[in-house]
């Protein structure tokens, strides 16, 4: 027997709160699927680029979420000269892809990350501690982990938050029943919200 259809299978505002509620949860819980989420940028020669990162906070009411990284590392900038970003998230037990488009902005000295970095925990802050960035070419992996600093601010001038201004999300269901998939587009000023042939 297939499982039960979700409350919202056939609720366009229902879908998209389960969207956002994905997000939420991967945000809180280390456990869950989305907790990691794909993150794609346009490369300094157009080649698309892709790693994963460890979300850190989805916020719906403000349609925001949230990436911490290293100034040095190539993602950022990429997305100083191109702060156009997409971001996928997938759950296989639930079957459900999210997909997102928006706007980064990279934060570096201000409110947003320094708040982030007082919330990391040393465990995490020993990423930002290297002496060279990430990317760097080394002889040998050993010499890698070479650390600039000591000390629990050691590491915060590499540290940077990177906040996504989502645009448009999609959302696709898996279900034997028929799939789903869901548009909402934030892009025009308004909510448009559609179903798609998935
Ligand atoms: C499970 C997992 C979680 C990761 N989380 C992060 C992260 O939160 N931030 C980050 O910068 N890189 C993270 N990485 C490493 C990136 O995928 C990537 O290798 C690195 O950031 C360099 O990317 P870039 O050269 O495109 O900037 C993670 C990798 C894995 C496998």
């Amino acid at each position: 027997m297939s499982a039960p259809l979700p409350p919202w299978y056939d609720d366009l505002a229902g879908t998209l709160a389960e969207g956002w509620a994905q997000l939420v949860r991967g945000a809180a819980d280390r456990r869950h699927p989305c907790h990691t989420i794909t993150v794609a940028t346009a490369g300094l020669d157009g080649a698309p680029q892709l790693r994963t990162v460890v979300l850190r906070a989805a916020e719906p009411s403000a349609r925001r979420m949230r990436f911490h990284t290293d100034a040095r590392s190539r993602k950022v900038a990429e997305l100083e000269a191109d702060p156009r970003i997409a971001v996928h998230a997938y759950n296989p037990a639930a079957k459900i892809q999210i997909r997102l488009w928006g706007r980064a902005t990279v934060h570096r000295e201000d409110e947003v990350a320094a708040t982030a970095w007082a919330r990391t925990r040393p465990f995490s802050r020993v990423c930002y501690r290297l002496a060279q960035g990430p990317g760097t070419k080394v002889p040998d992996p050993s010499t890698a982990l070479a650390e600039a600093g000591e000390g629990p601010e050691a590491g915060r001038e590499a540290f940077v938050a990177v906040t996504v201004a989502i645009a448009r999300l999609e959302f696709l269901f898996l279900a034997s029943a028929g799939h789903r998939r869901a548009l909402y587009d934030w892009a025009t000023g308004g909510q448009e919200a559609s179903w798609l042939v998935p």
